[in-house]
Formats: structure tokens, sequence, C-alpha cells
């Protein structure tokens, strides 16, 4: 057990907290955002909407939410999901790991729970994929148990609330906010209370140009009546993610489809189809070679188109084009990646498990993860 005053923190009386969720419940009922999510309390809608939102803003998994719940309505259905689809419904959202440890989950309760959503918090931790974040909000939303959910948005609440003196970046000192939680979540109405908590981190008291005098709870905000909200929630700054150069290839051949392959590795984009890709040194010495050559001269001199043409048994016409920089940041990593584009004079790269010849038509039947996407529009963009 946390004991709060090792870390210097004066847990309220138990009044000022009953006035606290009373007035924090009074603010929610009056102005709570209507999310697709909160049609109903079913555990199935409110895990799906919860492991979207985990990297990802409301406005833009609205869209993905409701599509999801279209292709796979029941957990049976996304349980025995082919991969493919499985990747296109989470097509752009990012962190693929997600949807994946989602199919895992349901496939668990499928086989332990015969196909019923487990209604503890034990057992719903149990789940692939969900940590304490996840199974609180699915427990005190779904199922009414007065569990935590302690997120980003909440400790940066509480952090202002109390004048906590703790990084919130740093994952061992959760428990704290946790033990926080435990004490101040409405036993009445825990799932609103924590959805009132992120909505109002989400907005009035967010990272940027937060609200401080619109805030319901203002009257209880140690950190606003101390004048001391810019010092409000202890968090360093992230590392810079690592500059990774990349150019990726865009060969078409002559009826106008292009070359994708499919990415086996294990790892980040693991089943996606890509623009065949590779890494490089840097990119600003390719480039300056590259604009200065051109057609065969170039691929004799370049030793990144030559290795291109013989791994893949291609002679390509390559194009003299220069084509804005794409870039995609990961969570630690930068990419930067250059585009080559060129015709296929000769040769044929067969299609296999993990090559296709594709027309832009049917792209939308594979997966691409983002950075594919912001390649092709950045590609075609210089077409026309
Ligand atoms: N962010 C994470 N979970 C949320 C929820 N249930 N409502 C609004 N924003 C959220």
């Amino acid at each position: 057990m946390v004991d709060l005053k090792e870390y210097n923190i004066e847990m309220w009386e138990p009044q000022k907290i009953k006035d606290f969720r009373r007035d924090l419940l009074a603010w929610y009922d009056e102005n709570k955002r209507d999310l697709p999510w909160r049609q109903n309390q079913d555990a199935y809608r409110v895990w799906i909407s919860e492991i979207m939102l985990q990297q990802t803003r409301v406005d833009t998994v609205i869209p993905y939410y409701e599509r999801f719940l279209n292709w796979f309505p029941t957990i049976k259905n996304l349980a025995n999901a082919p991969e493919e689809k499985l990747l296109k419904a989470w097509e752009g959202l990012g962190y693929y790991s997600r949807v994946r440890n989602m199919q895992t989950a349901a496939q668990q309760i499928m086989k332990k729970h015969e196909g019923v959503f487990p209604s503890s918090y034990e057992e719903i931790s149990k789940l692939k994929g969900i940590g304490p974040y996840t199974a609180g909000a699915i427990a005190s939303i779904a199922f009414g148990l007065a569990e935590p959910a302690v997120d980003g948005n909440v400790m940066r609440v509480l952090a202002r609330l109390f004048e906590v003196d703790y990084d919130i970046g740093i994952p061992s000192n959760r428990k704290i906010f946790q033990a926080m939680m435990e004490i101040l979540i409405d036993p009445d109405r825990p799932g609103d209370f924590n959805q009132a908590l992120m909505d109002l981190g989400s907005d009035i008291e967010s990272p940027v140009n937060p609200r401080p005098e619109e805030s319901p709870v203002k009257a209880y905000s140690a950190a606003y009546l101390h004048g001391t909200m810019d010092r409000y929630p202890i968090k360093a700054p992230k590392k810079k993610p690592v500059p990774v150069y990349l150019t990726a290839f865009i060969i078409k051949d002559h009826h106008g489809r292009y070359l994708l392959e499919k990415n086996e590795q294990e790892g980040l984009l693991s089943g996606f189809w890509h623009f065949p890709l590779i890494e490089v040194d840097s990119l600003s010495e390719n480039l300056g070679q590259l604009s200065l050559l051109d057609g065969k001269k170039e691929a004799e001199d370049n030793p990144e188109i030559l290795s291109f043409e013989q791994d893949y048994d291609l002679v390509i016409d390559w194009h003299d084009v220069s084509y804005p920089i794409v870039q995609h940041v990961f969570s630690h990593r930068k990419w930067q990646v250059q585009l080559r584009y060129g015709l296929v004079k000769e040769g044929e790269q067969p299609t296999s498990e993990s090559t296709v010849w594709l027309t832009p038509e049917e792209f939308s039947d594979y997966p691409f993860a983002k950075p594919q996407q912001k390649i092709w529009e950045a590609f075609i963009k210089n077409e026309n």
C-alpha cells in the first residue's frame, strides 16, 4: 500500500471528497461529450473504445470505432477475423500490436469465458493487451466496479489538484495516482467519475493551453489556488526520436501496376504491405547525387539503385524526378523517406506470398501503414 504522506500528499477530509465527487459529476452530467461508446455500457464496445483511445484522439477514433463494430460486431467475429482485415480495420491508427492483442484477447474470451466478456477486475486484467488503466476503465464503465482508470489525463488533473511533485512520465510513479484515485473515486458512479476526469483532462485541463478558470473543480485545486498551474504536472521532456533514413522504390510495370511487398518481419509493421524500402546512411548525399544524374548512368553510379536492380532481378528506367521527403514519426524513431520512381524495362518480379503487382484501385484490399500512405500521396501529388 502506498502511504500518500510519504509523498507529501495531504489527502482531503471525507466531507471534501464527497463535495468534490458531487461537483465533478454534476459538471459531467451537464457537459459530457456525446460519444458513440457512451450509448450503452456493453463491455465489448467499451473495450474497443479504450484500446483505440490509447495514443489516439477522440475525433480520429470515432470513424474507426464505428467501422470496427460494423466489421466485427461480436467478440466471436473479432476472434475469427483474418489478419488482412484486422490490420485494414486499424490502418492509419498505428501501434498495431493493439489490434493484434485484441484478437488474442477475443480468442481467450471465446475459450475461457464462452464468449462472454469477464466481469471481474482480475479476469479482465488477464486478457492480452489489457493493463491496469484499461482494466480499470472497463471494470468501472461496463460493470460499475469502483476501480480507478489512471491515464495521463487523470494524472495531470490530480497533479494540479494536489500539487504532486512526482514526474507523471515515470511509470513507477503511477502507483501514487492510483492510490489517490482509490480514495477519491465515487463508489456509486465509478465509470462516470473516471470519464469525468478523462473529459476534464483532455479539454479544460489539457497539457497545452488549459483553461483553469473554467474548471468545475478549481476551488479544490491547490495549483490553481496557489498560482502554480504552470509548474504542474511535473514531466521531464521526452527524448527526441532517432532519425532513420530510407529510400522507397516506386516501381511501375507496363500494365500500370506497382510493386508491393509484404513485411514478414516481426515488429512494428509486420503484416503490412509496402513499396520496397531500404535503409540508407543519410538523405542529402543520396539526393544530391540522384538529382544530378539521369537514366542509365544513374543506375551505374548509384549503389542503392544498382543493388535494387540486382536484388529484384529487374532492369529499371529510372525517372529523374525529385519528390518531397516523406516524414513519419513513430514513438522512438523518425523516418525520413526519399522516393525513387522507375518503370520496368526488363524482367518481372513474380507475384508470390510476399510480392504483388497492384493497380492503385487494388490498394484498398491490402493493409498499408501510415508511412506507405504518405509515400503514395507524395508520389501522386508530383505525378499530376
Ligand atoms: N479517453 C480514454 N477513454 C475515454 C473515454 N471513455 N471517454 C473519453 N475519452 C477517453
